[in-house]
């Protein structure tokens, strides 16, 4: 199976308040998508790696993260757009023709786990699509525009849903396109297979570690996964 993993990680990381992006804060002297390349560029079954970045930040990502790291497998460092679906089309437009599975994988969520990207591999190769989420530790609400409470459902069927996201590359090509086209707002990868196409997307469970760096408390408990 030839896999090529898409990393968006042209975001301004707003919900961070910093400066300079979140993805490229550095943990020990280390920017936060160096991690998030490496757990790839370790793992076997990725053949290929696209990288997602800011129009100003393409030769910095080319000098100090990828040839100081020696990221061999990304092939190709593009420009992202206005929002994530925007940024992760335009890495599914650069595609090999010899590709067969697409992993979709925010580049501010660097302590994926080797197992996790083979078992994402595995299950769309199978089932043509498939998210890596785990069980939800809160009961959840739903409300009106009031803040009002309408419904409570069963904790039992929810799922908190992270990347990587993992499709057959004809699949997620076809459902990108009509998003696209429709202007259709997703705010995951999955939401257009299920609103373009019937296959039903599996889901893996994944792990509680798998934290997408979004909020200043995300920097603490990142630190303390690195001993720091
Ligand atoms: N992303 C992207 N292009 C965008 C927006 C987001 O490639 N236009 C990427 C981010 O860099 C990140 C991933 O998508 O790796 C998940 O997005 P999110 O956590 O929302 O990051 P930001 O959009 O940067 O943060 P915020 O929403 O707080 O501004
Ligand atoms: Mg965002």
């Amino acid at each position: 199976i030839k896999c090529t993993v898409i990393i968006p990680a042209a975001g301004k990381g707003k919900r961070m308040n910093t400066k300079k992006s979140k993805q490229y804060i550095e943990l020990l002297d280390k920017p936060i998508l160096a991690y998030t390349i490496d757990a790839f560029e370790k793992c076997d079954k990725i053949d290929n790696i696209i990288l997602v970045v800011g129009k100003n930040e393409i030769e910095y990502v080319r000098k100090e993260i990828v040839e100081k790291y020696n990221f061999n497998k990304v092939i190709e460092i593009i420009e992202g757009g206005k929002e994530r679906q925007d940024s992760v089309y335009e890495g599914i437009k650069s595609l090999s023709s010899n590709t067969d599975v697409v992993l979709i994988h925010d580049g501010a969520r660097p302590f994926i786990e080797t197992e996790l990207i083979e078992k994402a591999i595995i299950n769309a190769y199978e089932y043509g699509a498939c998210v890596v989420g785990v069980r939800v530790k809160d009961t959840i609400k739903v409300s009106d525009g009031d803040n009002n409470i309408i419904d409570t459902p069963n904790r039992n069927t929810l799922w908190s849903i992270q990347t990587p996201q993992a499709f057959k590359k004809d699949l997620i090509t076809m459902v990108y396109g009509r998003g696209i086209n429709d202007k259709y707002n997703a705010t995951d990868d999955s939401m257009l297979v299920e609103k373009y196409s019937d296959i039903k997307v599996k889901i893996v469970e994944g792990a509680y570690s798998n934290i997408k760096i979004t909020t200043s408390e995300d920097l603490i408990i990142a630190k303390s996964f690195l001993n720091l």
